[in-house]
């Protein structure tokens, strides 16, 4: 039986994840190690969570001490790495907590598996889940590639960046077995509404205005969290030793475009007249060092690993809308208390 270590587990594309790789491969031992910050919620995986090869473990990984022993007691044989701070809007008000989690945290799950692979590393495997705004911003044209140069505009994609830069140093000095994917923006189930889908879809339901930052002409590009989630199994199993896979959704869309379809779709949705929803558009001032445009090219994953979405985005988000329509309670549980204070303090 592999042990499997998934950090960030009770996150957004962590919760997908952890589920996956529970219900698909029973003869691991998945553990789910999460702080529980304000964006894991145990709620996105209460229904595995009496799987007998699951356990979940409250922990920080910016506590190096703890994350030894945990490491020590359980002696991973792998390592999947999404635990984080994710929101470029809190890096910008907050940076430092940033470095602590994304740079600090990484550091310490590193020099965990160094240490108790000690130079064995025969069916190891530390994998690090990154994101393309490590890249910068493109102008109207081009795609990120693998090689594409690192240039982190936000003090959330610099976190993401030199945590990348960590785990690379790691493969080349001590030889430690590792991957690193560099994703495009995820939508989908259990998405935080802190970022601009389930944002959007939160106010459009409750009727509040629809915060769009600067123009709206900023685009990025946009995949389903469970096509993520399969991309990462697939990385994972098949992907090489210290080589990096992008993952995107060949599927750009500029913020007001997506923001016009997801008025449409929840219009339809919730029995409102055509054009109602639209009419909460608002627009508001930039995010300060916003990037233009992100786009991927996902051609190595497919070609090499086989991997393309299998959704498109119409689908995509009616599942995603779908969902957040008969969560309620979900949505209720995440958006009362401190999201309250941090929606006051980011939009008024
Ligand atoms: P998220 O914010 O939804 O979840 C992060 C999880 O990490 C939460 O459960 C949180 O409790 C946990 N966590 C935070 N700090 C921790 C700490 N110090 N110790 C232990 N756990 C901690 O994030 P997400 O959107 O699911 O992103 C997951 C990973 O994927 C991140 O590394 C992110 O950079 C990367 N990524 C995200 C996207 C996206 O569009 N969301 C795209 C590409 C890459
Ligand atoms: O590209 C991958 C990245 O995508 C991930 O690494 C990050 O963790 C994830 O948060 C996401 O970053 P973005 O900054 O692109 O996502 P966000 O949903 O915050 O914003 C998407 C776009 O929408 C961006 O151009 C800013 C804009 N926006 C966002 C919010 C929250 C608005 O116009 N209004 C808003 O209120």
């Amino acid at each position: 039986m592999k042990k499997i270590l998934i950090t960030g587990g009770a996150g957004f594309i962590g919760s997908h994840v952890v589920r996956r790789f529970v219900t698909k491969y029973p003869n691991y031992q998945i553990f789910n190690l999460d702080a529980l910050t304000y964006a894991g919620n145990l709620e996105n995986i209460a229904d595995i969570d009496k799987s007998p090869n699951y356990t979940f473990v409250k922990g920080d990984i910016v506590d190096a001490d703890f994350i030894t022993d945990l490491f020590q007691k359980h002696q991973f044989d792998g390592v999947l790495h999404l635990a984080a701070e994710s929101h470029v809007d809190r890096s910008i008000t907050d940076p430092l907590a940033f470095v602590k989690t994304n740079v600090i945290g990484t550091m310490n799950l590193l020099n965990a598996a160094k240490m108790i692979w000690a130079n064995n590393f025969e069916g190891k495997r530390f994998y690090h889940i990154s994101t393309d705004e490590v890249y910068g911003s493109l102008g109207a044209e081009g795609l990120f590639t693998e090689t594409t140069p690192y240039d982190p505009n936000s003090p959330y994609s610099a976190s993401k960046a030199s945590s990348d830069h960590f785990v690379r140093a790691y493969g080349e000095t001590y030889g430690l077995p590792y991957v690193i994917t560099n994703c495009s923006n995820n939508y989908g189930p259990n998405h935080f509404p802190e970022k601009l889908v389930p944002l959007f879809i939160h106010n459009i339901i409750n009727n509040k205005p629809l915060p769009v930052y600067g123009d709206g002409k900023y685009t990025r590009d946009w995949l389903f969290v469970i096509d993520h989630a399969i991309a990462i199994d697939l990385v994972f199993h098949e992907g090489k030793n210290h080589e990096t896979y992008n993952i995107g959704g060949f599927n750009e869309w500029q913020n007001i475009d997506l923001v016009k379809l997801l008025c449409r779709q929840m219009d339809a949705k919730l029995g409102r007249v055509a054009g109602e929803s639209e009419k909460l558009i608002t627009y508001v001032k930039d995010r300060p060092g916003h990037d233009l445009r992100y786009a991927i090219d996902a051609s190595k994953i497919n070609k090499e690993l086989g991997w393309k979405p299998s959704v498109t985005f119409e689908q995509g988000l009616e599942k995603t809308i779908d969902w957040y329509l008969s969560n309620e309670d979900w949505l209720q549980h995440v958006t009362s208390g401190a999201y309250q204070e941090y929606y006051q303090k980011q939009y008024s």
